[in-house]
């Protein structure tokens, strides 16, 4: 496998890292994780502002122009076998001469970028929907920036693993944040809500996507806040991300959900989504190029 580091492409093999890299030692640092359909990279922009926001965030300057960071991510994506990607990319502080908090001046950020298949079966055909759990959030107050930092959420998700589940649902004095690495939609009356933007939760880029698609199609849909009670007693549970697009719930804490199938706005919802990747495969075949503009 070929990535990217510290300016050079190389075989994974020979990718190095100092042990006094900051990443390392603290987890200072933030990442990205970015889909691309046939070599489109999707919502780019999107996800080059969160970094963008995230390194503002953490006090570390952005190492490369959007313009920059396209030409390797396509570099990269033509270093491998395969059209579909799901790209992982991470900026951290660096590695100084000793360790200590503070934040060193002039030392160079550590860059990391790797490709891996993505498996793109249209979700539309038969999902058979998630098993979740609701564990107290134990993480720290800026959930807004994509940190590296991950270590509550691993030991978040491992809970909803351990008990044959897919999701951790996260719960901050009452209120359902999102998931351990996912955003939550619930749908309640035909209408579909999800909690709005702040610091306890990341912005995701596909929640966006959703709520435009909603406003696209014309279906009811609130940011507000989702209580335990809201959950539980939801027509529909859907969880969300880059790398799992939208996941009907079935049952959250052993408890169904609706029908304990995954709901008729699912269907409608991942079709558009669906129909939205389709969009962008076909623009490549019709233009014949890659496009940094994909799917605007
Ligand atoms: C904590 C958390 N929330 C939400 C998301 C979804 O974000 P996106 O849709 O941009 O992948 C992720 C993605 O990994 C995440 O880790």
């Amino acid at each position: 496998m070929i990535v990217f580091i510290n300016g050079e492409f190389l075989p994974l093999e020979q990718a190095r890292v100092s042990p006094l890299d900051r990443g390392f030692l603290f987890g200072d640092g933030v990442y990205e994780v970015i889909p691309a359909y046939a070599g489109q990279l999707f919502r780019i922009e999107q996800h080059l502002q969160r970094l963008q926001n995230s390194l503002d965030a953490v006090r570390m300057a952005n190492p490369y122009s959007s313009r920059q960071w396209l030409n390797i991510l396509w570099e990269l994506m033509s270093q491998q076998d395969y059209d579909n990607h799901l790209i992982y990319l991470q900026v951290t502080r660096g590695a100084d001469d000793h360790r200590s908090h503070a934040i060193p001046v002039n030392i160079e950020p550590t860059v990391f970028v790797m490709s891996s298949r993505l498996k793109t079966e249209p979700a539309t055909t038969h999902h058979p929907g998630a098993h979740t759990i609701t564990r107290e959030d134990s993480r720290w107050r800026h959930c807004d920036v994509k940190a590296v930092t991950l270590l509550a959420n691993v030991l978040l998700r491992q809970q909803a693993i351990d008990q044959q589940c897919e999701e951790t649902f996260l719960v901050c004095d009452g209120q359902v944040t999102e998931g351990a690495a996912s955003n939550i939609f619930i749908v309640r009356d035909r209408a579909l809500f999800t909690p709005p933007k702040g610091p306890m939760l990341l912005p995701g880029v596909t929640r966006d996507l959703i709520l435009e698609i909603a406003e696209d199609i014309d279906f009811p849909c609130q940011e507000r806040t989702v209580s335990t009670h809201d959950l539980l007693a939801a027509d529909e549970v859907w969880f969300t991300s880059s790398s799992r697009e939208i996941v009907p719930v079935i049952s959250v804490d052993g408890q169904q959900i609706g029908s304990g199938t995954p709901g008729a706005v699912w269907h409608k919802f991942i079709s558009a989504f669906d129909h939205y990747k389709e969009n962008i495969k076909e623009r490549k075949q019709a233009t014949g190029q890659r496009t940094a503009a994909s799917a605007q």
